[in-house]
């Protein structure tokens, strides 16, 4: 396997750290970078923009059909566009991330997404984080990892990164029971839920930072590309 051709994908729950560990793998390997959330976040901020109701399936599928989404690669600094608007920042705000379980949980809108990511993918050279990447977008990724982290773990991460790197103990309850609803959401929907591939590596990041765990996962590169 050459680097060029490898496909590392990485899936787990919210708050587990994948972004994080994502872009980290991808800059140590000089690798492209693909975050699949932020490509569901976008069609949920389109729709919420435009007023489309959540429970409008045909109309949400029609929009993630035909939106022009355009990512830049880049793990250092990775952008994202729909319909010529710039929404990095835009996609991460409390109204997306309430709403978008709902989008990503439409069949149509998945294959819709998950066409385009395959696209995107190409022949490889690329690190992608998401839920289903390990099995069904890249089902034959060379490197599958799951990562996992405890639910305090993860919503005492999401919610400093919320606060803009201050710890907040009062907003940690509240973003654990967030998480957990995501969590159950992403899990229980028909279309390609949230699961392990049988073939991926479970990653504990409940006592590892974020440097110990990119340094494990490429490690795991490390034993599939040759030099
Ligand atoms: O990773 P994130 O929080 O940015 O993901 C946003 C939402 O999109 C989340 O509710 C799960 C969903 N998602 C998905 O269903 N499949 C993916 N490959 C990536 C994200």
């Amino acid at each position: 396997m050459q680097r060029r051709n490898l496909v590392v994908a990485i899936d787990g729950p919210s708050g587990s750290g994948k972004s994080t560990v994502a872009r980290g793998v991808a800059q140590t390997l000089g690798l492209r970078y693909l975050d699949t959330g932020a490509m569901y976040r976008a069609v949920t901020w389109l729709a919420l923009e435009r007023g489309i109701a959540l429970d409008a399936t045909h109309r949400l599928v029609e929009l993630a059909t035909a939106a022009q989404l355009a990512l830049s690669p880049d793990p250092g600094s990775p952008t994202i566009s729909i319909e010529g608007t710039d929404v990095t920042s835009a996609v991460r705000g409390p109204e997306v991330t309430a709403a978008v379980s709902a989008v990503s949980a439409v069949p149509g809108v998945r294959s819709a997404m998950v066409a385009r990511q395959r696209q995107i993918i190409g022949s490889g050279g690329i690190v992608v984080e998401g839920r289903d990447i390990g099995t069904t977008v890249a089902p034959d990724a060379a490197v599958k990892i799951f990562l996992v982290a405890d639910p305090a773990a993860r919503a005492a991460r999401r919610a400093q990164q919320d606060a803009g790197g201050t710890l907040v103990s009062a907003a940690v309850e509240s973003t654990q029971a967030d998480l957990a609803r995501r969590d159950t959401a992403d899990s229980t929907r028909a279309a390609s839920p949230l699961t392990q591939a049988p073939d991926a590596v479970v990653v504990d990041s409940t006592s590892l930072d974020a440097v110990g765990v990119i340094r494990h996962v490429v490690a795991l590169v490390d034993k599939v590309v040759s030099p």
